[in-house]
C-alpha cells in the first residue's frame, strides 16, 4: 500500500525577540494539523524554524554589544527561547531549520547563481523607501499614506546596487495560480494580492534580491560585497530543509511539494507571489497551498513588544495549563480572520468548554463508574433506542463532520462539531439520571451499565477527535475511561462499541478546573503589568544636553538654600504642593511645586531644600510661586521618580549654591 505523506510548515521566525501568543499560534495550529494527518496514519513532515539573517538582526546585535550569531544563539537556543517555547507548548515539529545552518547558507548560494545564470537575476540599481523592521523595500506608489504599507512604520529613502530578481516574467503565470486555483486560501486574500501588487499600475514589479548595506546574510558568492536578501534566504527554507541543493537530508522527493505553507497575513505577499515566481524560474514544483491566516490582537491592538501589550504565553499555561492555552486559540478564533485575544475570553472559554462541558462529562462519568460499579462494568446491555439513537448516531457521525471541516483548516468548526456532541452527551445524563436508575440496581443494573458504556463511548470518540488539540489532556482521559491503544486510532472514531463490554474505568484528577473569573481577571492584570514593567529597562536616565550654556549665562542664575517653614497641598490639585520657605530675607518666600505624588508635606517641614530664587513669579492655581525647588528626575521600570534635592542642616538659610 501507498505510503500517504504530508507536509506542511510554519513561517521561520525572526530570533529578533521573545516570541509570544501569536507566534505561537500560527505554530499551535500547524502541530494539530500535522497530528490531526498523524492519527490519520499519513507519514508527516512538520517543519519549523528560525529567520537569522537580515538588517534587522545585525542591528539588534550591534545593540546588545555581541556578534549576530550569538544573539541569535541566544534568542533561539537558550533557556526561555524559541526552542523552549515550543518544547513548552508541546509542539511535535518533525525538523527545525535555522538559516544559518551551513547547509541552508550553502545552497541558497546555488540558488541565487542558478537563478542568475538563467537571466532571472540581473544587476542593476535600486531607489526606493526601505522599512527596515520589515526588511522591505517599497515603491512610492505602494506606502500607504507615505508609510510601509505591511507594518505602517515610517520608510526611509534607500539607493543601492543591487541585483534583481525578474519577477515580471512570471506574473502572467503568478495570476492565472492565484486566480484560477485552490492555491491561495482563504479565497479573501486571492484578490488583495491580484489587484494590489500584479494588476496594478506599473504592473508586477522586479524585486530587489540582494544588498550591500548590511553584512549579516548569505554572501553572493560571485560578488562579494553583495548579501541575499533575507526572504529569499527565508523561503527556500522550506526546500533546502529536505535536501534540495545540499547534501544533508535526503527528502525532496518524499515530500516536495508541500502540501500547505501556514502564513500570516501580512507575509502572503511573499508566500504567494515571490515563492511561485521563485519556483518557476527553477522549474520546480510549486506547493499545493499557502494558507493565510489572520493575526491574534490582544484587546484590539496588534500584539507587539514595542507596545507592550503582547501575551506571554509561559505565563499563561503555567497558570492554566499548556492544553488549555492551545485549545483556546485554536476554538474561539477563525483560523483565516483576525481575533482578538481577552484574558475575560481566556477564562471564559476554559471555563465553558473546558471545565464544565468537557471536564465535567469526563468526571461525572468516571465517578459513576467508581461509585455503581467499583469502576469495571458490567458485560450485560439493555439498549433504549428511544434515549440512545440520537446520541449513538450525532457521536457515529463526528468523525467525519470533524474530518471535513479540519480538510479546510477551520479548527474553530472542527471543535465546534466535537462540543455538540459533548453537550449531547451532558444532555443524555440528564435524560438518563442514572442516580435515579441506581436506587433499584437489581432492576436497573444493566440498563444504568449501558448508559454508562455509551456516555464513555462517547466520550473516547470525541477524546480521539481533541487529540491534536490537547495531548497530553487526551491521554489522560483515555487512562481515566480505561480506552486502549485500539480505542484510540481515527479508524475506532469511526466505530460504535469499541471499548471491551467490562472496560475498567478509574477516576483521575480534575483536569480542567473552574477558574473564578473576577479573582483571576485581577491577578492575571497585575502578573501582566508586572511583566511589562520588568521589560522595561530598569533606570532611564535623561542624556546630558547636547547645546551649551556659556558660564555668564549659568552664573545669572540664583540658587539659594531654603528651609521649609510650612508646606501644604493645594486644594482641588493633585499634583502642587504650597511651601513657606525662609529664603535668609526675612520676607516668608512662598513656591508652588508639582511633586505631591512623591511627597507628604508634613514629611518636609524643616528640611533644607534648593530653590532658583530669580524666576520671574508666575500664577499656579490662582496662587503665586516665587522661584523653583530643584529636583532630580529618572525613570525606573517605566515609572517617573523624583526627589528634592535636599541639602545638609549646616548650610543656613539663604546661602548661595554656585
Ligand atoms: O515574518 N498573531 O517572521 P516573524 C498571529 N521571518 N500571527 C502572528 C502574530 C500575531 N499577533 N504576530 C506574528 C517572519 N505572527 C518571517 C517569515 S517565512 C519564509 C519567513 C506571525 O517572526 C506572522 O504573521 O516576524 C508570521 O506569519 C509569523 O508569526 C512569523 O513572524
Amino acid at each position: 500500500m501507498e505510503t500517504k505523506r504530508f507536509y506542511i510548515t510554519t513561517p521561520i521566525y525572526y530570533p529578533s525577540g521573545k516570541l509570544h501568543i501569536g507566534h505561537a499560534y500560527c505554530t499551535v495550529a500547524t502541530d494539530a494539523m500535522a497530528r490531526y494527518k498523524r492519527l490519520q496514519g499519513y507519514e508527516v513532515m512538520f517543519l519549523t524554524g528560525t529567520d537569522e539573517h537580515g538588517q534587522k538582526i545585525e542591528d539588534k546585535a550591534r545593540e546588545a554589544g555581541v556578534p549576530p550569531q550569538q544573539f541569535v544563539d541566544s534568542i533561539v537556543t537558550a533557556p526561555g527561547g524559541v526552542l523552549d517555547l515550543w518544547k513548552l507548548m508541546n509542539i511535535r515539529y518533525d525538523r527545525f531549520i535555522r538559516t544559518t545552518d551551513g547547509y541552508h547558507a550553502a545552497a541558497i548560494q546555488k540558488i541565487f547563481r542558478k537563478m542568475y545564470e538563467k537571466g532571472d537575476i540581473y544587476k542593476g540599481a535600486y531607489t526606493g523607501k526601505y522599512c527596515k523592521p520589515c526588511e522591505s523595500f517599497w515603491t512610492e506608489s505602494q506606502l500607504k499614506d507615505g508609510k510601509c504599507p505591511d507594518c505602517g512604520r515610517e520608510v526611509a529613502d534607500a539607493q543601492e546596487e543591487a541585483y534583481f530578481f525578474r519577477a515580471s516574467r512570471y506574473a502572467d503565470r503568478v495570476r492565472d495560480l492565484l486566480l484560477n486555483t485552490d492555491f491561495l486560501e482563504p479565497k479573501s486574500r486571492v484578490h488583495e494580492m491580484v489587484n494590489n501588487f500584479i494588476d496594478c499600475e506599473g504592473g508586477l514589479q522586479d524585486l530587489c534580491v540582494s544588498r550591500t548595506s548590511f553584512t549579516w546574510g548569505v554572501p553572493v558568492d560571485f560578488d562579494p560585497g553583495h548579501v541575499v536578501y533575507v526572504w529569499l534566504d527565508a523561503l527556500f527554507n522550506y526546500m533546502t530543509a529536505l535536501g534540495y541543493q545540499n547534501d544533508t537530508y535526503n527528502d525532496l522527493e518524499k515530500f516536495w511539494p508541500a502540501d500547505v505553507h501556514f502564513v500570516g497575513k501580512e507575509i502572503v505577499r511573499f508566500h504567494a507571489i515571490y515563492w511561485p515566481a521563485f519556483l518557476m524560474s527553477l522549474d520546480l514544483p510549486l506547493p499545493k497551498k499557502v494558507y493565510g491566516h489572520g493575526w491574534l490582537n490582544f484587546n484590539g491592538d496588534k500584539m507587539s513588544k514595542s507596545k507592550g501589550n503582547v501575551v506571554d504565553p509561559y505565563l499563561l499555561s503555567e497558570r492554566y495549563g499548556v492544553d488549555a492555552l492551545r485549545f483556546f486559540v485554536l476554538r474561539t478564533f477563525p483560523f483565516g480572520s483576525d481575533g482578538n485575544f481577552t484574558n475575560e475570553l481566556l477564562i471564559q472559554t476554559i471555563n465553558t468548554d473546558l471545565a464544565n462541558d468537557l471536564g465535567n462529562l469526563v468526571s461525572r462519568t468516571a465517578a459513576m463508574a467508581e461509585k455503581y460499579f467499583g469502576g469495571t462494568l458490567p458485560e450485560d446491555r439493555r439498549a433504549d433506542p428511544a434515549l440512545d439513537d440520537a446520541l449513538i448516531s450525532l457521536a457515529g457521525g463526528l468523525r467525519s463532520r470533524y474530518g471535513g471541516q479540519m480538510e479546510k483548516f477551520q479548527f474553530q468548526n472542527a471543535l465546534e462539531e466535537v462540543f455538540k456532541v459533548i453537550a449531547r452527551a451532558n444532555k443524555y445524563i440528564d435524560e438518563n439520571a442514572p442516580w435515579a436508575l441506581a436506587k433499584d440496581m437489581e432492576a436497573n443494573g444493566v440498563r444504568l451499565g449501558t448508559v454508562l458504556y455509551n456516555l464513555l463511548e462517547t466520550v473516547r470518540i470525541c477524546t480521539v477527535l481533541l487529540t491534536p488539540f490537547m495531548p497530553e489532556s487526551c491521554e489522560e482521559i483515555f487512562a481515566q475511561i480505561g480506552a486502549g491503544a485500539d480505542a484510540q486510532t481515527w479508524d475506532s472514531a469511526a466505530r460504535w462499541g469499541v471499548l471491551p463490554a467490562q472496560v475498567q474505568v478509574r477516576k483521575g484528577k480534575n483536569l480542567f478546573p473552574r477558574i473564578d473569573m473576577a479573582k483571576e481577571l485581577a491577578e492575571l492584570e497585575r502578573l501582566q503589568e508586572a511583566a511589562k514593567k520588568a521589560a522595561l529597562p530598569a533606570l532611564e536616565i535623561e542624556p546630558p544636553a547636547a547645546e551649551q550654556v556659556d558660564f555668564d549665562t549659568f552664573c545669572k542664575s540664583d540658587f539659594r538654600a531654603v528651609k521649609v517653614t510650612d508646606c501644604q497641598r493645594v486644594k482641588k490639585s493633585d499634583k502642587l504642593l504650597k511651601f513657606t520657605l525662609d529664603d535668609g530675607t526675612g520676607t516668608p518666600r512662598q513656591i508652588l511645586s508639582g511633586i505631591a505624588k512623591w511627597y507628604q508635606p508634613e514629611d518636609l517641614i524643616g528640611k533644607t531644600l534648593v530653590a532658583i530664587v530669580n524666576l520671574p513669579p508666575r500664577k499656579m492655581m490662582g496662587q503665586e510661586s516665587q522661584g523653583m525647588l530643584l529636583s532630580a528626575v529618572h525613570t525606573e521600570a517605566g515609572e517617573e521618580k523624583l526627589n528634592l534635592i535636599v541639602v545638609d542642616d549646616a548650610i543656613p538659610a539663604g546661602a548661595k549654591l554656585c
